[in-house]
C-alpha cells in the first residue's frame, strides 16, 4: 500500500480486516516494524479518536508519532497552484510538504470540507497536494469527502460481531445507514466513506435511508438500496449506522432537522435486534437517544476502540511496502 486515501488503496478488504484483528489479539507482534521511523500527524481540524488511535497504533509498531495541530498552531497553508498569496495564507503546501517529507517517513493528514463550494471540496485538493509534494506515503485521517480509517474500523467491527455469531450458510447481514438530525451542517465524509466501503466489501445487504433532500453522491452510494422510509429500512436490520450529514445537491445545508429521524427503542424493535453504530462524537438526544447509546445494543465504544487496530493494519501495510 502506497497511500491510504480511500477503499481504492486496498487490494483485499477482508485481508486488511484480518490483519487488524490479529493486531487486536496481539498488539505488539510487530513492535520493531516501525523502529527508527517517524509519522507526522497533521490536524487542520479537531479530533480525539483519530489522533489518539493513530498515535497508539504507530507506537505499537515501534514508530514515533509527532502530532502537529497545524490548523490552530501552524502557519495558514495555501493549496491553490499559482496563488498570489496576498491574503491570509502564509505558506504554500508546495514549500511545506517537501519539508515534512524530509522530517517524516509517513505523513497523515486531517482536513475537513468548507461545505461552501462542492466542486472545491470534492476535488480533494488539500490531500492531493500533500501527496503531490510530500514525496512520502500519505494517510487520510479524514479528508473533505471521505474518512477511510473510520470505515475500515466499521468493517472490522461488523466482522468481529459476525464472527461471534453462529455461522449460517449464505447469511448476509443487513446493514442500514440511517440519517439523523443535527443542529449544524456536517460533512458527508463518514456517510460517503461508509457507503463506499460497504459497497466495495460486498458482504452485506446494504440500505441507506434519509429524508428526501439528503441524497449522497452516487459515486459512493451506487449498489445500495436507497429509501426515504426509515421504518421500512429498519425492518430486520442487523446493524444500524447512525449519522447526520448536510445536503449534497444544494451543498452544505440543513433543511430538515426532523427529530422524528432520531433513533429510539421503539424504532429499534423493527430490527433484528440490531447493533447500533456511530463514528462519534455524537450529540445525545439529538442524533441518538440516551436510551439507545446506554443500551447493550450500542457498540459505539467497541467501534471507537477498534480505531487503533485499523490504523495499525494500515501503517503496517505502508511500512512493509516501503521496505
Ligand atoms: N470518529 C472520529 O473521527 O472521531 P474524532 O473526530 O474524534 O477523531
Amino acid at each position: 500500500m502506497k497511500n491510504f486515501i480511500s477503499v481504492h488503496d486496498v487490494s483485499n478488504i477482508n485481508a486488511l480486516v484480518e490483519k487488524a484483528l490479529e493486531y487486536k489479539a496481539n498488539p505488539f507482534k510487530d513492535k520493531t516494524l516501525g523502529a527508527n521511523k517517524r509519522i507526522g500527524c497533521l490536524f487542520l481540524n479537531p479530533s480525539m479518536r483519530t489522533r489518539l488511535s493513530t498515535q497508539i497504533a504507530a507506537q505499537n509498531l515501534g514508530m514515533e508519532a509527532i502530532i502537529f495541530n497545524v490548523g490552530s498552531e501552524g502557519w495558514a497553508l495555501e493549496f491553490e497552484e499559482e496563488a498570489i498569496m496576498s491574503g491570509n495564507t502564509v505558506e504554500h503546501v508546495k514549500d511545506a510538504a517537501p519539508i515534512m517529507g524530509k522530517y517524516f517517513d509517513v505523513l497523515a493528514i486531517r482536513t475537513f470540507p468548507s461545505l461552501k463550494n462542492r466542486e472545491d471540496d470534492y476535488s480533494e485538493l488539500y490531500i492531493k497536494q500533500f501527496i503531490k509534494y510530500a514525496g512520502i506515503p500519505v494517510v487520510s485521517l479524514e479528508s473533505a469527502t471521505l474518512h477511510p480509517l473510520q470505515s475500515l474500523t466499521d468493517v472490522i467491527t461488523i466482522t468481529e460481531c459476525e464472527n461471534h455469531k453462529p455461522q449460517t450458510t449464505n447469511h448476509k447481514p443487513k446493514i442500514v445507514l440511517t440519517w439523523a438530525p443535527h443542529v449544524k451542517p456536517l460533512p458527508q465524509c463518514v456517510a460517503n466513506s461508509f457507503s463506499q466501503w460497504i459497497n466495495a466489501w460486498g458482504e452485506a445487504d446494504f440500505v441507506i435511508t434519509h429524508p428526501e433532500e439528503y441524497e449522497l453522491a452516487e459515486q459512493f452510494t451506487k449498489g445500495a438500496t436507497i429509501t426515504h422510509n426509515q421504518d421500512e429500512a429498519l425492518k430486520d436490520a442487523d446493524y444500524l449506522y447512525v449519522k447526520n450529514w448536510s445536503t449534497f445537491n444544494d451543498y452544505g445545508k440543513i433543511y430538515c432537522n426532523d427529530p422524528e429521524w432520531m433513533l429510539t427503542q421503539k424504532k429499534l424493535k423493527l430490527t433484528n435486534n440490531a447493533k447500533v453504530m456511530h463514528c462519534l462524537p455524537v450529540r445525545r438526544n439529538v442524533e441518538l437517544s440516551d436510551e439507545i447509546l446506554d443500551s447493550a445494543g450500542s457498540i459505539v465504544t467497541q467501534e471507537a476502540s477498534n480505531r487503533v487496530w485499523a490504523a495499525q493494519a494500515v501503517l503496517s501495510e505502508i511500512l512493509n511496502a516501503k521496505r
